[in-house]
């Protein structure tokens, strides 16, 4: 996906586009340009990041009020200046950014040339301008109808900005499938993929709905129509970031700072939902449909990467402590498999972005097949969010960096607190042990805070240690076997080493072959039960030389003697134990990356919220 923005108003325009593409950059980075109008439109546009086109656009006194900007992250045509957008139409007239893909590109083009087009780059956003250029001339058509017309042909995904040279007083905007936000300042106006760019200007927002057309014009009018023509009033909503929530705050990358975020990230999720106390919890978007939830014959966790990861935890304590049946699915998977679902399941979707397309298409699938469908998303009216019967949003503020950290403890912190009131509402778990989960849940944020402090100095020496390996293996059992896949994964988006998560007593039926002095094990080995299995399965790894790294309970000496290096966390109840066990995985594959040299916030290829298939 990329980061889409735009401005109308009587500001300059071009430090308002810069400024928010940098603010946009973490969502897509292998090329960004802007399109500013000043009498006429003015396109700067280059491969590389926001960075490498400041430095173009150097000295360019880029004048106007009037203007989109666009950082991209290619699916037709490799990064460069020519497929950067913006893109514009052959007679020059019109100039367009795009979120998405237009799956019907490679006809339209085919139709397109033989009218005589011709196009420069291999996007399939090109077609779409001269599309919208076509039909405009064709039936002498105002840009917002011409766009309308187009986008009712058009096939895929989209959210689009337009500017018409020659109707200069308006942007035209549009979405399907890719998030966009209009903001709505004193006689200006704002167009984004999501609210960070927006935020420092106003507060005031409409997140735009699938297959809407808005244009906002000069002297403040925004219009809001669907692609079937009907007028739609816009829903105005009121932000709640914070600038400072968008700003590293003096950490060198964002994933820093959101790992040491976490102790508040996780009590802001908690706040108001739950009291040790007095006793209770409180889930709303669980209460708003208790007879379904409680009545489900099983839950169906749908989502993808180290949201996927949680959801296998949440499989773990769903079944535990509530004895519901739950089955965790790749979203990628379900949507395709033609799956058994029906209105006795609850699908329950969880992403950071609320934007990934996978989990949106999948739960779209559930949701025509009966489902309840139940959303826990960190991005406050994200599409996943708005298109759930109920949900949770997990209040960690905005996750910039590509690694999910924050959001993965949000949203570990919401599951438990579901599986422990459904526990105990369902009296699968008496109330003392629900009291005690409780108070033990409260006081996961200090015990963060305290792992964070005391270990931080051995991750780092570890990290010094492991940094030049080529491969990695992670074990863990119970609880902390999707915490050893979330370790994996951290490491090998971040650092680039291949790096493998595995059940501990799994890894004798094949990895095992792998292991010798130069492969270091990462072993998760706070298990209380099975602790025995777990010490067996660190001497199969001494036995073969492996360089053996424990994440153990404080004061663990069985492990630590075993272990060429030790982590220490504090105890806590079993099934809160990931919430502990993945904070050291994440500062040490943080760690490991900051040692080789790479972009621990813009890892290559990788993009934060995969809104194309
Ligand atoms: C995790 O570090 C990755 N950034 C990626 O796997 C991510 O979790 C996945 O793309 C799902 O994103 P979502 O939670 O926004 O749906
Ligand atoms: N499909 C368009 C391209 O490849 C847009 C990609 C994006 O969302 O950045 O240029």
């Amino acid at each position: 996906m990329c980061g889409i923005i735009g401005y109308i108003g009587k500001k300059q325009a071009y430090p308002i586009l810069i400024n928010g593409l940098k603010r946009l950059e973490y969502r897509g980075y292998d090329s960004a340009g802007v399109a500013v109008f000043n009498g006429d439109v003015h396109v700067y546009k280059r491969k590389g990041k926001v960075q490498d086109l400041i430095d173009f656009a150097k000295g360019k006194n880029i004048r106007g009020t009037m203007g989109i900007g666009h950082t991209r992250w290619a699916t037709h045509g490799k990064p460069d200046d020519v497929n950067a957008h913006p893109h514009t139409s052959g007679n020059g007239r019109l100039t367009l950014i795009h979120n998405g893909i237009i799956e019907n590109y490679a006809l339209l083009q085919e139709a397109l040339k033989k009218e005589g087009h011709t196009f420069e780059s291999e996007t399939d956003t090109e077609v779409l301008v001269h599309f919208i250029e076509e039909l405009q001339k064709r039936d002498n058509l105002p840009i917002e109808e011409a766009v309308r017309v187009a986008l009712s042909k058009v096939v895929g995904a989209y959210a689009i900005v337009v500017i018409d040279r020659d109707d200069p007083g308006k942007l035209v905007a549009a979405r399907k499938a890719s998030p966009l936000v209009i903001g709505i300042g004193e006689d200006e106006f704002f167009i984004a993929s999501d609210p960070t760019p927006i935020a420092e200007f106003t507060q005031k927002v409409v997140f735009l709905n699938d297959e809407e057309i808005a244009v906002v014009t000069r002297g403040g009018d925004l219009q809001i129509k669907t692609i079937d023509n009907e007028i739609q009033t816009p829903f105005i909503q009121e932000l709640d970031v914070k600038i400072e929530a968008m700003e590293k705050g003096g950490y060198e990358y964002f994933m820093l700072k959101e790992i040491y975020e976490q102790p508040k990230t996780v009590a802001d999720c908690m706040r108001g939902r739950i009291n040790a106390t007095e006793g209770w919890i409180k889930v709303g978007g669980v209460d708003t449909c208790k007879d379904r939830i409680f009545d489900a014959n099983r839950f169906i966790i749908a989502a993808c990467g180290t949201s996927w990861h949680a959801g296998l935890i949440g499989e773990y304590l769903f079944e535990e402590l509530a004895r519901i049946p739950v089955e965790v699915e790749y979203a990628s998977e379900l949507r395709y498999r033609n799956p058994i679902i029906n209105e006795k399941d609850v699908v329950i979707a969880l992403s950071q972005s609320g934007e990934t397309a996978d989990t949106l298409a999948a739960l779209e699938l559930a949701k025509a097949k009966g489902a309840l469908c139940y959303g826990i998303v960190n991005n406050v009216g994200s599409s996943i969010a708005r298109m759930t019967h109920a949900g949770s949003y997990i209040h960690a503020g905005p996750e910039i960096g590509v690694a999910s950290t924050k959001a993965f403890t949000g949203q570990l912190t919401l599951l438990s607190m579901m599986a422990i009131h459904l526990g105990y509402e369902r009296g699968t778990i008496p109330r003392s042990y629900y009291l005690q989960l409780l108070e033990e849940l409260e006081n996961i944020p200090g015990k963060i805070e305290t792992l964070l402090e005391k270990a931080s100095d051995q991750i780092e020496y570890i990290a010094g240690e492991i940094k030049d390996a080529s491969n990695a293996l992670y074990l863990g059992r119970g609880y902390n076997f999707p915490i050893a896949l979330e370790g994996a994964l951290k490491l090998k988006e971040i650092s680039y080493i291949h790096a493998e998560g595995y059940p501990a007593a799994e890894m004798k039926h094949g990895p095992i072959a792998l292991i010798d002095e130069n492969m270091p094990v990462i072993v998760i080995a706070t298990n209380k039960s099975a602790y025995e299995k777990i010490v067996s399965n660190v001497q199969e790894v001494k036995a073969r030389k492996g360089k053996i790294i424990s994440i153990v309970k404080e004061g663990d000496t069985v492990i630590r003697n075993l272990s060429d290096y030790t982590i220490e966390i504090p105890d806590t109840d079993e099934p809160l134990t990931p919430l502990l066990s993945v904070v050291p995985l994440q500062l040490l594959s943080y760690q490991i990356a900051l040692m080789r040299g790479c972009n621990v916030d813009q890892p290559r290829n990788l993009a934060k919220s995969v809104t194309v298939e």
